[in-house]
């Protein structure tokens, strides 16, 4: 895989069937086992995952009827939203802190489940139609984006499509990439609040763990390579599903097989 130098080689715990090498526990895994760190105000996350929300429902409005699979879901704050438009949502965050919150927040809500590790790798294959990666993969160590390949490529149905979203591209420096999220906040008229996230994010553990593994920053064309070696056709999407403006989506169809 041609990709950034990551200085974490660990696993992922995709559930016990996709589990890749190694056993350790990334630095990024323990940060968002324990987020609280990093201020931001309930006003500007609702924005965000209404955001989030929209975008994949504009891209993919087909969506209704079908099941999805929010993978690193964090809050998923409209998972309700999507749920009365007719999508069987399922959430799956790594994170033991976000799991419990969601499992709170969606406990009896028609139309949502929730998986753990365990309820993950029991998850059947070829059962799911899309599953949604929003602002993750930049977290995630080489070993794991391949488990996470793998994983999606066995759960998707024939036809079905994996949405890696909000991916931070090879050429995007971190002062682009702080801009656009000041200008989105000033849109909002959050700036102030994106002001004091992008600061405890400087201030708290956050920079702690970006020293010791920065964020992936991606080369479009080898991940596209990837995806295709894993089974995918992937395209470049010409609106980010995110906040970002600047950071890339790429949907990948998983073919069907041609009818003999
Ligand atoms: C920036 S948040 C994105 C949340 C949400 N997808 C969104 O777009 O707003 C990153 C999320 O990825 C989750 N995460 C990080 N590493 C993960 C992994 N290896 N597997 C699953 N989730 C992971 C974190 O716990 C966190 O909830």
């Amino acid at each position: 895989m041609a990709r950034p130098a990551h200085s974490n080689d660990s696993s992922i715990a995709l559930g016990q069937r996709f589990k890749g090498p190694g056993g350790g526990t990334s630095s990024w895994f323990t940060f968002w086992s324990r987020p609280e760190g990093i201020h931001i105000c309930q006003r500007h996350l609702e924005a965000r995952y209404r955001c989030v929300a929209s975008e994949f429902l504009a891209a993919f409005p087909d969506a209704a009827g079908k099941s999805l699979l929010d993978y690193g879901c964090g809050e998923a704050l409209e998972s309700r939203r999507l749920a009365q438009r007719g999508i069987a949502v399922v959430l799956y965050d790594r994170s033991d802190y976000f799991r419990q919150r969601v499992e709170r927040r969606f406990e009896g809500a028609p139309g949502i489940r929730i998986l753990d590790d365990s309820t993950l790798a029991g998850q059947a294959p070829a059962s799911l139609d899309y599953i949604l990666v929003c602002s993750v993969i930049q977290y995630l160590s080489p070993a794991e984006l391949e488990a996470l390949l793998g994983m999606a490529h066995t759960l998707l149905k024939p036809g079905g499509t994996l949405v890696l979203a909000d991916i931070i591209p090879k050429s995007l420096g971190t002062f682009a990439d702080v801009v656009d999220f000041l200008l989105y906040s000033a849109r909002h008229r959050f700036f102030f609040s994106g002001l004091r996230t992008l600061f405890d994010m400087v201030a708290t553990d956050y920079r702690a763990h970006l020293q010791h593994s920065h964020l992936v920053r991606y080369d479009l064309d080898a991940l596209s390579a990837d995806l295709g070696r894993h089974g995918f056709q992937p395209r470049r999407a010409a609106r980010n599903i995110g906040i970002s403006r600047v950071r890339r989506t790429l949907p990948a169809v998983k073919p069907a097989p041609a009818a003999s």
